[in-house]
């Protein structure tokens, strides 16, 4: 069977990461998680204090980021910064409040979509964000485009906060991704789009496991054709 690359896009707290991750981990593929790539780096401006006015504070800051992906003893893959483990600080509020806006930085997306393509080029990848089906891989043999309610989104992100001891109002949350997905499909650099021959999914109603048993077959249905 030919190894493919597998592009899941689609609005915030749909259920890209989990099914993702569930199903790289099934085909014995990598997974990348973009998102936390574009984190890493708004975390990184906010404590460095770099002004996303000013291109040259944006270059030399990107300089200095090395954002790397390891797997711990429990098989989860964690996002550093710098040599540094940064998963549980990416995740927060206040990293969710500025995220959008330094990924609409056209020099934050270039440096970001040119390891995205080093980190995919053996293919066998999993990779989840917004524009991985139309501008970092418009090739890839497999797009999917995930959907779903917002309140449903709202409801499953206040839960994976919750779990991570972060207690979020549910209207915070629903606020935070409303901002996030004007942001993320109004940009001027490659905004949110569902590809042409990107598949829809709609989360709503669907579980986890539905979700990546369905992932499973396109894929395995690709690699055999491709
Ligand atoms: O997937 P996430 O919610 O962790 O992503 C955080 C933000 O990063 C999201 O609001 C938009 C941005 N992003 C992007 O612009 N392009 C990507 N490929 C992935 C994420």
């Amino acid at each position: 069977m030919k190894k493919i690359v597998i592009a899941i896009d689609g609005y915030s707290a749909c259920g890209k990461s989990t099914t993702a991750k569930l199903v790289a981990g099934i085909l014995g593929y990598r997974y990348i998680d973009t998102g936390a790539m574009y984190r890493a780096v708004t975390l990184f401006f906010l404590d460095h204090h770099v002004s996303l006015t000013n291109p040259k504070e944006i270059a030399r800051a990107l300089a200095q980021i090395n954002i790397s992906f390891k797997v711990n003893s429990k098989n989860v893959t964690e996002t550093y910064l710098n040599g540094l483990n940064v998963e549980g600080e990416i995740r927060k509020m206040r990293i969710s409040e500025h995220v959008s806006n330094v990924s609409t930085i056209k020099e934050v997306r270039a440096a970001m979509v040119e390891q995205q393509r080093r980190l995919g080029k053996e293919k066998a990848v999993v990779m989840d964000g917004r524009d991985i089906g139309t501008v970092v891989f418009p090739h890839a043999e497999l797009k999917m485009f995930m959907t779903a309610d917002v309140l449903v989104r709202a409801i499953r992100r206040q839960r994976e906060l919750m779990e991570r001891k972060q207690l979020v109002d549910l209207d915070e949350v629903i606020d935070n991704i409303l901002q996030r997905d004007k942001i993320d499909t109004t940009r001027a650099e490659s905004p949110l789009q569902q590809a042409d021959d990107a598949l829809v999914m709609d989360t709503t109603h669907i579980t986890i496991d539905e979700q990546v048993d369905e992932v499973i077959r396109l894929a395995l249905a690709r690699s055999i054709q491709t």
